[in-house]
């Protein structure tokens, strides 16, 4: 076969497509030898594997986004390990929608996101300020634990025996010498499938068991992660992958593992009024405009009725009316529960006479939801949240094409529009954009993907407000309405980007594939 192991290139963008066969360098690899600190802070001695910057598609338009490296234990602490059939974590480091790159990664879970921590070079994200707060966004394949400190999923998972692949894909600011945007939707998603799918067509040459892929990611990571698993086989991006050259295998995955994800963005800023609509705007102390936002949660009441999800534990039908009880109960009193249980009689006793709107009986955390926001404070995004009137988002900047590098993506913020644009109808291509990046499709209505993954892990902060708590919560409702086996909670006082039990997702991904 022909070994594609290519070095990282600084993009070639779309000029020089190359053909040739997409099979794997088996002895194209280094031995490395690291210590990992597991989830209990155990440390452990793993020598593995480690393939670098394997471009996986034939034609690509950037080397250096679209390989993947792969990481194989070979000895744990002394003892020999097989790794041949192991469950295969597909880790991205997508963060904010932007470029993500492994190629300079030199060893496991060292990839990032440009402009994130934990990984990626350069300046922080040019928008990640315009609707928020200026806090950097997640991503880099590192996530925040209950200590603080950074958690990476692909060393916990190599240090647990698993085969890691971790993929870079395409992002939103990428542009040419043309002025052209070429990752903006649906790139991202586009090259994660063809990885997937490079992966299983070298079933046998990359050690691990194909029929196991487990992915994971974090916010726009965490949105794509669940899109994945969501979207598996899907007929829709067939012509985008054809284009690529990318391997002709499944894309479905067995597992996704999503964190904070930001998605179903085209109906996410009726959402966040829905949601974080009360408060005040983070940073500027700012009140947002009441009919906008009283506009936008009527929008979210139309469209949570139409989604005819129910609510997990036999809550029964999930409305704008009813969903910060349901919220209330089904997450946030039981994340605040078990934060108060693992906490010293004293320090639990110090929590609750600092927050006296919680009541606290016979082991259980009670509060109001109008409590909980106070509780949670200022938002972090302005209104709309997503589809900025100004253009001013990432996430404008996400739905961008060829040299127009933001778009609106909702009709509603369309008509507002504030930069000069009278335009009455979205962009032709713009609703079967939206159909590519977003999950809840693929789990809803007559005809939900049979392809898709049947096992889900979501996690979130309770006091992220990068988007509304509905989000995560209908993606996990419409995956369990299908008979799929979903675990979900909120870490209780944490905010965006946070993973404050991955040791418990390393096990879940024993017990699920085993
Ligand atoms: C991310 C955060 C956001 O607030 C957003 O709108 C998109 C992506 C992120 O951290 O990846």
């Amino acid at each position: 076969g022909i070994a594609l192991n290519a070095q990282a290139s600084s993009g070639t963008n779309g000029s020089s497509a190359r053909t040739g066969g997409l099979v794997f360098d088996t002895d194209g690899y280094t031995e490395q030898t690291t210590t990992i600190t597991d989830a209990n802070g155990d440390d452990h001695e793993v020598v593995y594997r480690f393939w670098k910057a394997v471009t996986y598609v034939a034609a690509p338009v950037d080397e250096k986004y679209q390989s993947l490296n792969v990481s194989v234990p070979v000895k744990i602490d002394g003892k020999s390990v097989d790794a041949s059939g192991a469950p295969i974590l597909f880790a991205n480091s997508v963060g904010g929608y932007m470029p993500s790159s492994v190629a300079d990664a030199t060893g496991v879970g060292a990839g990032g996101t440009t402009g994130m921590p934990g990984g990626g070079t350069g300046a922080p994200s040019p928008s990640a300020s315009a609707s928020g707060s200026g806090e950097v966004q997640s991503g880099g394949n590192g996530m925040v634990n209950a200590l603080g400190k950074m958690v990476s999923l692909p060393k916990l998972a190599l240090a647990a025996g698993y085969v890691v692949v971790e993929p870079g894909a395409r992002g939103r600011t990428l542009k040419n010498s043309e002025g052209e945007y070429y990752g903006t939707a649906p790139a991202a998603i586009v090259d994660l499938k063809a990885a997937v799918r490079y992966v299983r067509a070298n079933k046998g040459r990359i050690p691990g068991d194909t029929d196991r892929i487990v992915s994971s990611g974090t916010s726009a990571g965490g949105a794509l992660s669940s899109l994945l698993g969501a979207s598996g086989d899907s007929p829709l991006y067939e012509k985008y992958l054809r284009e690529l050259g990318a391997a002709d295998a499944s894309d479905a995955i067995f597992a996704t593992g999503a964190w904070c994800p930001i998605t179903d963005l085209e109906h996410a800023d009726g959402a966040y009024e829905w949601n974080w609509g009360a408060s005040v705007v983070q940073g500027t102390g700012k009140v947002v405009d009441r009919t906008v936002s009283k506009e936008l949660v009527s929008q979210f009441a139309e469209y949570q009725a139409s989604l005819k999800l129910r609510g997990l534990g036999g809550f029964g039908a999930l409305t704008a009316r009813n969903y910060d009880t349901y919220l209330l109960q089904q997450y946030m009193e039981p994340s605040a529960t078990t934060y108060l249980k693992a906490l010293s009689d004293a320090d639990r006793a110090a929590y609750l006479a600092d927050h006296t709107f919680i009541t606290w009986k016979n082991g259980k955390a009670r509060f109001s939801w109008a409590d909980f926001l106070t509780h949670v404070g200022a938002r972090k995004k302005t209104t709309p949240a997503f589809d900025a009137f100004d253009l001013s988002t990432g996430e404008n900047n996400l739905f961008g094409t060829g040299t127009t590098g933001t778009r609106h993506f909702t009709a509603y913020s369309l008509k507002h529009d504030t930069t000069g644009n009278t335009g009455t109808r979205l962009d032709g291509d713009i609703p079967a954009k939206l159909r590519l990046m977003n999950p809840m499709p693929f789990l809803t209505g007559d005809k939900p993907n049979a392809h898709r993954t049947k096992h889900w892990w979501i996690r979130l902060g309770t006091k992220d407000s990068d988007t509304s708590h509905t989000v995560s919560a209908n993606l996990a409702a419409a995956a369990a309405a299908l008979g799929d086996d979903v675990s979900h909670l909120y870490y209780w006082d944490e905010g965006h980007g946070a993973n404050t039990d991955p040791g418990d997702f390393i096990q879940w991904i024993a017990k699920v594939t085993g």
